[in-house]
């Protein structure tokens, strides 16, 4: 289908087409001296003593797990609001999760109240969630870590370039977790960055993503190293040099597609506020988000499907964050009987509407206008008709 407004587009052009070309020419694709620049410009830009690039966040989540000693027996405390990676990062270690609520309409983060009730003997770690880049309570989860002996990561998927007190996301805990998915702020296609402060976690994450292998091709190719030795079991978990040329140009557009973010954000806020039943998440968070998604809520009890719809039909695309992972399929099964209500109240009314740096006013204005006639048109229908 052509959208008259896509849910996201990416910011590509020259500098890209231009960064992969360079790679091809340069004949060396594995991890290199592009994936090297990638890492010390992202630690740079985020202000972490350590970036490791790997193939997406999934596996810097899991790789941050592993890193920081979760494993068999040991539970982490995650929302349930999120894609489903945050919490499948967990199990793939062979710990176990507890879901946390989120605070409510206003901030679909992690409650710290809740993480507080969550812990057991047997709890670990911490995995937030900066959703749509708005940051966590950061010094409240880090005073209940620092109180219970718990180690925090930050899962920064959608929080590339977001602050909370001037300081970056992703440097709060112990591990920040980026994704470059192909619609996400900075995007690579597939691929991930973790970043840590902390020298042991770096070392380990170095030698799980590449086999435990303590060289590598690239250290062998420029005479650094004759052969090596496998000092754990790793994976492959590695970057390219295509990939890193691309995260390297999209990095330096990444200020100003987040400043662009935030000018629709506010657009959408000022002009969406006013409707009877709709609330806006986060529109009083005192963080600098990275703006990832704009996220509504519609007014309780009215039909999102056929909200949905509506805007479709006037060439709108939209998506749903998220579904919570807790009533997925799987989930139910490991976790039965599980319940939710904050989070399940929330998320059966959020609509995301579309975002992203090319976005024009007149296709701002478009989404506008359509949610507005959308909403018109569900008030004029009986609620019961309704889906
Ligand atoms: C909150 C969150 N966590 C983790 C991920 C996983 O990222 P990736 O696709 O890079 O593995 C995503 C991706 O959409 C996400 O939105």
């Amino acid at each position: 289908m052509e959208w008259r407004v896509p849910l996201s587009d990416l910011d590509y052009g020259l500098e890209e087409e231009e960064a992969v070309l360079a790679v091809v020419r340069r004949r060396w694709l594995t991890m290199g001296a592009v994936t090297q620049e990638f890492e010390e410009e992202f630690a740079r830009f985020i202000g972490a003593k350590h970036a490791l690039a790997v193939s997406n966040a999934t596996l810097a989540l899991h790789l941050a797990n592993l890193a920081l000693g979760i494993g068999p027996g040991d539970e982490v405390i995650v929302p349930s609001l999120t894609f489903v990676a945050t919490a499948n990062s967990v199990l793939y270690t062979g710990a176990e999760v507890r879901f946390a609520e989120i605070l409510g309409p206003g901030d679909l983060n992690i409650s710290p109240a809740d993480i507080e009730k969550q812990i057991t003997p047997r709890t670990k770690a911490i995995q937030v969630v900066h959703v749509g880049g708005y940051a966590c309570n950061m010094p409240a989860i880090l005073d209940i870590a620092r109180r219970y002996n718990l180690v925090v990561i930050e899962d920064c998927a959608h929080a590339p370039g977001a602050y909370l007190n001037g300081q970056h996301l992703g440097t709060w805990g112990e591990a920040g977790c980026f994704s470059f998915f192909s619609n996400k702020n900075l995007s690579t296609g597939e691929g991930g960055m973790l970043v840590t402060n902390r020298d042991d976690v770096a070392e380990k994450v170095r030698l799980l993503r590449s086999h435990g292998m303590t060289s590598l091709t690239w250290d062998r190719h420029k005479g650094h190293a004759y052969t090596y030795d496998v000092v754990g079991l790793g994976f492959n978990y590695r970057m390219d040099e295509i990939r890193s040329a691309l995260g390297l140009a999209q990095l330096k557009k990444l200020p100003a597609g987040n400043a662009r973010r935030r000018l629709i954000t506010e657009r959408y806020w000022q002009s969406l506020q006013d409707i009877p039943g709709v609330e806006l998440p986060f529109c009083d968070s005192p963080a600098q988000s990275s703006y990832h998604i704009f996220p509504m809520l519609l007014p309780e009890g009215l039909g999102r499907i056929s909200f949905i719809d509506n805007l479709r039909a006037a060439g709108v695309q939209t998506s749903i964050h998220y579904p919570p992972v807790h009533k997925f399929s799987y989930y139910q099964q490991r976790y039965p009987g599980l319940s939710l209500p904050v989070t399940e109240a929330v998320a059966g009314r959020e609509v995301t509407l579309p975002l992203y740096p090319g976005m024009t006013d007149e296709q701002v204005e478009i989404v506008i206008a359509a949610v507005r006639a959308a909403l018109d048109k569900k008030r004029s229908t009986p609620l019961a008709s309704q889906t």
